[in-house]
């Protein structure tokens, strides 16, 4: 990757304190940019973050917001607008979401997890076009999920906020390109963080291994590959890819399942 791309440029990331959001900070951190880490609960894993990503050079700024709180997140904006004067790259991964069956399912769940996920994302992208604007255009990563396609377990909110995230990302790809400013998303397959914590189905502590024999690629999906390809798609190479989910799985999802003589 192009180092000079990215130098003295600043990258938003949210929910950057842990997994794969902290990763994509230090990532970003190591190529040259200063990076805001936004964190909502967990301060400590926010400045550990902030701290690493110092280390290589950059200028972090730790920045607490609940994005799914309209106020916090123009806050949010404004904070980033105020320190760094402008912003390159807008990465959407903070997540949450209420796991359960349909029949579970309450409107409170539908409604934090699509305020989070979704109205976070499309209102983000807004509030951060005038600060793009000053830099001439810019870059804008979502980290979506397989579930917005296929169905995954206790998962079907947060699979439609997965949904709405790509559906804005094409529209995000084709209002902004006059602005020089350009969207995609990145749907990783399971990733060892702790968000698989809130799936009863995924405390099998032999799954992630029966996963990564189900994977093509014979390994499950790292933090540091989701990272690298949202630093791809803020580079100039990926230019013209446009308002993609590029999904990062390993190819776990290609197989159909259930057809071969072992079932
Ligand atoms: N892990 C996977 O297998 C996987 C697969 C596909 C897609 N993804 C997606 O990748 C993204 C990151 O997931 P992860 O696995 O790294 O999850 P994680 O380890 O559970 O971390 C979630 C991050 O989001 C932040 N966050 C949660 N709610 C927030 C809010 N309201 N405002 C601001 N920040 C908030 C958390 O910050 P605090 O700790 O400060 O609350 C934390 O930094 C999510 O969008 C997730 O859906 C994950």
């Amino acid at each position: 990757m192009e180092k000079s791309h990215f130098q003295g440029k600043t990258a938003l990331i949210t929910g950057s304190g842990r997994g794969i959001g902290r990763e994509i900070a230090l990532h970003f951190a190591g190529l040259g940019a200063n990076v805001v880490v936004n964190y909502f609960r967990n301060r400590k894993p926010a400045e550990e973050t902030a701290q690493e990503a110092e280390k290589k050079g950059v200028r972090a700024e730790i920045i607490k917001a609940n994005v799914g709180d309209m106020q916090d997140l123009s806050r949010l904006v404004a904070e980033t607008d105020r320190v760094f004067e402008g912003l390159d790259f807008l990465i959407s991964n903070a997540g949450s979401g209420y796991n359960r069956p349909v029949l579970e399912q309450r409107p409170k769940g539908w409604d934090w997890t699509m305020d989070i996920n979704a109205r976070a994302y499309l209102f983000l992208a807004q509030k951060c076009v005038p600060l793009m604007e000053k830099k001439g255009g810019g870059r804008i990563v979502a980290i979506s999920s397989p579930g917005s396609f296929r169905v995954l377990p206790e998962y079907a909110v947060v699979g439609a906020s997965k949904a709405a995230i790509e559906a804005i990302t094409r529209y995000l790809a084709v209002e902004f390109a006059p602005l020089n400013i350009i969207a995609n998303a990145v749907s990783p397959g399971v990733v060892a963080t702790e968000a698989l914590q809130h799936f009863n189905t995924m405390q099998d502590e032999d799954l992630l291994e029966d996963i990564a024999a189900e994977t093509p690629a014979g390994r499950i999906v790292t933090p540091q590959d989701v990272a690298g390809i949202v630093a791809f798609l803020c580079s100039p190479q990926a230019e013209m890819i446009r308002g993609q989910t590029i999904i990062a799985d390993g190819g776990f999802t290609l197989p159909a399942r259930g057809l071969g003589p072992s079932g």
